[in-house]
């Protein structure tokens, strides 16, 4: 890859989507069969290029002898691991369900297809906000009745109803056709506004300083996984809140200083949950990346907190590293806090393009550099320790909403709720299969070097062992220019591959 500053923003960019329709569908995603790695000899690539490959397999290809002379050399060393897998997947917002259930009915089921079965990116994360976001129609809480302290009239039918836009029955949906078992964790934006100290959920308010308060915030969770049990949905996590240093205050949030997160999880959040949900797994943060190490070590340092904390929620937004191919402090951070707290798993809790006001908001319908960012995002965290990757809203309309505080963004997949039958794959979309298809929970991240020359700096790389014994690559060339580039399987030769200008590439084959 040139050392070429990559644009910061897709200031212009071509329409690369893939548009679907019930009487034109997209091409499934071809899922890997027997007959593509016949035995040892063989490898399997698929390719998403720019230049037209979406998700494109080529099966039962021989390793080479000899090298094809390319810059790019990758090797790997499968016996040296790293971290466990849990996942990818995507939010499963209000704004995804009301846009899903606009369409016509084969579109709905197409899209959920796309994301949720083998002729899809075979999901295997979602994320749930418990109550509304400002990805909903507007603000709403399971506990509107003020100083309800032993929370009696604590429900959540506003989840069953068109004011969330079905959200519980949206989430049923995706469990029942789900073809992977789903680790599901939910987050709250913020609690019932008489729990805070400004009767509002906007403006970065702070939880009412009393206990009284602290203990029915705690007790609202329980109630939350409770009531969705009830419902038939179980729970793998839960972050403790959405991006507690705050947002820009047009949008619900509930403030908290790593001082107070810490205090509320040692005294009033970890001791409920580990009574009712035991096996629930408490994340911590769930906030841009900037704020590690010191949020690890306010909370994690303090032995009483970190006994109830399973592991750290991270988001991309207040990071350059995703637009400046030189910056990569953000993620040798994350590998930081890997070193220090062992115990302690990373996970990626949301991300999405368009956020930045005025001069990048909303969607960009088919803009290749947000799927790039995506693929750096998630290769660059997968190799600082991330056990995964969610995506946020998994479906949006083309105004990147709905959202009732203006907050648009871009999706992966983009419908068009006036043309219902009408939706489009973005290349991000492609992008996250890339990971999500092939790199199954139970996988371990293994050891891989990239080199390129003077001249050309590497290739991004990294690679997994799966469970059922396949070792799974994926290259990423952010490049304009095409590489030749090769990698060296001891034992066995060399993957010699030809790849166009911005691309990305897995590569299979048994270990
Ligand atoms: C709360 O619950 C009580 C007792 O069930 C009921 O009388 C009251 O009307 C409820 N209040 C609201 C605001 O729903
Ligand atoms: C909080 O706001 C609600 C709705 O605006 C209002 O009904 C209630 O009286 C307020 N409570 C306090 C303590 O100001």
């Amino acid at each position: 890859m040139l050392l070429l500053p990559l644009l910061p923003l897709s200031l212009a960019w071509t329409d690369d989507s893939v548009k679907c329709t019930s009487s034109e569908p997209c091409a499934p995603i071809a899922s890997l069969t027997p007959s593509d790695l016949p035995d040892r000899s063989t490898y399997t690539v698929y390719t998403t290029s720019q230049s037209g490959a979406r998700l494109e397999k080529v099966g039962a290809i021989p390793f080479e002898a000899s090298d094809n002379g390319g810059w790019q050399k990758i090797t790997l060393d499968a016996s040296t691991t790293y971290q466990e897998v849990l996942g990818f997947g995507g939010a499963l917002t209000d704004a995804a369900s009301i846009t899903v259930a606009k369409m016509t009915d084969d579109v709905q089921e197409m899209i959920l297809r796309d994301y949720y079965t083998g002729d899809g990116l075979e999901y295997t994360v979602g994320r749930v906000p418990i109550a509304s976001t400002d990805f909903s129609t507007g603000v709403y809480s399971y506990d509107e009745t003020p100083e309800d302290f032993t929370l009696e009239n604590f429900s959540i039918d506003v989840d069953k109803s068109e004011v969330s836009g079905n959200k519980l029955g949206f989430v049923q949906r995706v469990l029942k056709m789900t073809t992977s078992p789903l680790s599901l964790f939910a987050s709250p934006w913020a609690p019932p506004a008489w729990m805070t100290q400004t009767n509002s959920t906007t403006g970065n308010p702070s939880l009412r300083d009393e206990e009284e308060v602290r203990s029915a915030w705690a007790l609202y969770f329980s109630k939350f996984f409770a009531a969705y049990r009830e419902e038939g949905v179980e729970f793998w996590g839960v972050t403790v809140q959405n991006e507690p240093a705050g947002n820009t205050g047009a949008w619900q949030d509930l403030k908290m200083s790593d001082a107070e997160q810490r205090d509320f999880i040692k005294n009033n959040l970890g001791p409920q949950l580990r009574a009712d949900e035991p096996d629930l797994k408490i994340m911590m943060l769930d906030d841009q990346r900037t704020h590690l190490p010191s949020w690890a070590d306010t909370i994690l340092g303090d032995e009483e907190a970190a006994q109830y904390v399973d592991g750290i929620g991270l988001h991309w937004y207040a990071e350059v590293a995703d637009y400046f191919a030189w910056a990569t402090q953000p993620f040798a951070k994350m590998s930081k806090v890997n070193d220090k707290y062992p115990g302690k798993f990373m996970l990626a809790t949301e991300a999405c393009n368009g956020f930045i006001p005025v001069i990048d908001q909303g969607p960009k319908l088919g803009d290749w550099n947000r799927a790039e960012r995506y693929g750096f995002d998630i290769l660059s965290d997968l190799n600082a320790f991330a056990v995964g990757w969610t995506d946020w809203n998994i479906a949006l309309d083309l105004s990147g909403g709905p959202n009732w505080a203006k907050n648009v963004v871009d999706a992966p997949i983009l419908a068009d709720t006036d043309a219902t039958d009408t939706y489009y794959r973005n290349p991000m979309y492609y992008y996250l299969g890339h990971f999500s298809k092939f790199v199954r929970p139970g996988s371990k991240r293994i050891q891989v070097t990239s080199t390129g020359n003077l001249i050309s700096a590497a290739m991004e790389a990294t690679g997994f062992v799966t469970p059922d014994g396949k070792v799974v690559l994926v290259v990423l060339n952010r490049d304009f220019a095409g590489h030749k580039y090769n990698v060296e399987v001891e034992g066995r030769g060399f993957v010699n591959v030809d790849v166009d200008g911005h691309s990305i590439q897995t590569i299979i084959f048994d270990q």
